[in-house]
């Protein structure tokens, strides 16, 4: 008790399975989980509903303060929530997800944003919280013990993403994932590895065999430590 909660950074593209991995993980550690993309979302939606244009940085940083957000991060209670609305299915609509590169573009967001995520981590009651996201391992935990980029081939990316959007083309999907990945990595870089960071290379492994895999490198680092 009252010891310091281990961190593991993992950050990767869109499509990589970095949220149901992370989660997973989380699970077989008994860490806490942090989906830190869903806060993203989550100020998007909020800028939307405000009848905000989220291409106009002044606007979206004054709204920074009204902007009530609250993530759960048990792996087995996960939700998210702006004031009393529960969002956590909303923030995943295509409306949303088409703003949210405008909004996390802005670096007042990203720094004021950083600072909840660091606070969320070093107050979780687990042993643990596994974050997850596109600058994890370079900016909100560049200390952390563990570090891991996940990534997969853009084929692979593209087939996962359009199997769990039934209603859109393949196509369609391939050139959402593509722009918006090729926007966010204006901002940070998330598709090559940082010093010191592991790659996990999940293209040619199923979910399970992905989620063990990560989990070693986490059994590998707390043990060399
Ligand atoms: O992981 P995701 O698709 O839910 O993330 C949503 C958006 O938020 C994504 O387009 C990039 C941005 N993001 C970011 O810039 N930094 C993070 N740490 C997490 C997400």
């Amino acid at each position: 008790t009252g010891s310091v909660p281990v961190i593991v950074a993992i950050d990767g593209p869109a499509g990589s399975g970095k949220s149901s991995v992370s989660r997973a993980v989380a699970r077989a550690l008994g860490f806490a989980y942090l989906d830190t993309g869903a806060s993203y979302r989550a100020l998007s939606w909020h800028l939307m509903v405000r009848g905000i244009d989220a291409s106009v940085a002044a606007d979206v940083i004054a709204e920074l303060p009204d902007f009530d957000f609250r993530i759960g991060t048990d792996p087995d209670d996960y939700y998210v929530r702006v004031g009393s609305a529960d969002v956590t299915d909303a923030i995943r609509e295509p409306r949303v997800t088409g703003v949210v590169s405008l909004v996390a573009r802005i670096p007042e967001v990203r720094r004021w944003l950083n600072e909840r995520f660091r606070a969320i981590m070093a107050a979780t009651p687990f042993d643990g919280i596994v974050a997850e996201g596109r600058d994890i391992t370079t900016v909100v935990a560049p200390d952390a013990p563990v570090r891991i980029l996940l990534t997969a081939s853009e084929d692979a990316r593209m087939a996962r993403r359009s199997k769990e959007l039934t209603s859109e083309s393949a196509a369609a999907v391939g050139e959402a994932l593509r722009s918006r990945d090729k926007a966010d990595s204006r901002v940070v870089d998330f598709m090559n590895a940082a010093d010191g960071v592991t790659t996990v290379d999940s293209t040619d492994l199923d979910f399970d065999q992905t989620v063990s895999a990560v989990v070693d490198v986490v059994q590998t680092a707390r043990t060399s430590h």
